[in-house]
């Protein structure tokens, strides 16, 4: 891979934390943001995000532009919240909705000026084999892991002519991150279903993301990893 200045949001934890530790050891040049987890290690290189505050976005690309160049933007910040639609908290649906489309879209926002006037630029969204599946309980993550779908396409029609790609990864269930939540009965029926028999090993996730940087005509797809389950 060539040079490139990689910039995770949600590195505190998960995936964002898995692949920010990856492309580092390999000696990429990595800028992670946390929001309420404080990063135990490389806290050089992790700033204070959160991805509802477009001002505090904003900054931390700015700080960063200056510095560098070919960006890459992995946009890994997301939550969930499971509870069937009649018995919602409207509070913690909309709170899902915020971070992770619009909590996306705010950092796509921010970084596309710079990405369009050095005419490079790779953006990797994190959507959810949930957001097809019609998972009961999943109305708000589905909601805005389909939505990204939607984001991602019109922006890589938009900034194709700039050198700049969009895409997206549909992620089934790994053994990282979220799933950690995800009671062991519950996980056991989860993995009954997947054709693999067995949740993901990241590696699979970080191999997708360099396809994706160094590929300049894959543009506004997305890479289902899911270990054959639909
Ligand atoms: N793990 C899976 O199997 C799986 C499957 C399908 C899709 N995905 C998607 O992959 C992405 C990463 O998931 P994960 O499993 O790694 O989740 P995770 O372990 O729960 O990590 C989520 C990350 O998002 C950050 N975050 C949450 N709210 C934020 C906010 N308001 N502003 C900035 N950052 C915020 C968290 O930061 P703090 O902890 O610092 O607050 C944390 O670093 C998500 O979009 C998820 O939907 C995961």
């Amino acid at each position: 891979m060539a040079n490139y200045s990689i910039l995770i949001t949600g590195a505190s934890q998960g995936i964002g934390k898995y692949l920010f530790e990856e492309f580092h050891c390999k000696g990429h040049k990595v800028f992670g943001t946390y929001n309420k987890t404080q990063p135990q290690r490389y806290e050089e290189f992790f700033s204070k995000v959160d991805v509802n505050n477009s001002m505090s976005l904003s900054n931390w690309i700015s700080s960063i532009a200056s510095t560098s160049e070919n960006f890459v933007l992995i946009n890994c910040a997301g939550i969930t919240y499971n509870s069937f639609a009649h018995k919602t908290n409207l509070d913690e649906w909309n709170k899902v909705i915020d971070i992770n489309i619009k909590g996306t879209f705010n950092a796509i926002h921010a970084i596309l000026p710079y990405m369009r006037e050095k005419g490079f630029g790779r953006i990797i969204n994190f959507s959810s084999v949930v957001a097809q599946m019609g998972v009961p309980g999943t109305s708000a993550y589905s909601a805005s892991k389909s939505a990204l779908w939607g984001l991602t396409k019109t922006l890589a029609a938009e900034n194709a002519s700039k050198g700049i790609t969009v895409n997206s990864l549909n992620l089934g269930y790994f053994d990282i991150g979220m799933i950690k939540d995800v009671p062991q009965a519950m996980l056991n029926k989860i993995m009954e279903s997947i054709p693999a028999k067995a949740l993901g090993n990241p590696v699979n996730i970080f191999n997708a993301v360099r396809f994706l940087i160094d590929s300049d005509y894959v543009n506004g797809t997305h890479i289902d990893i899911n270990g054959g389950l639909f």
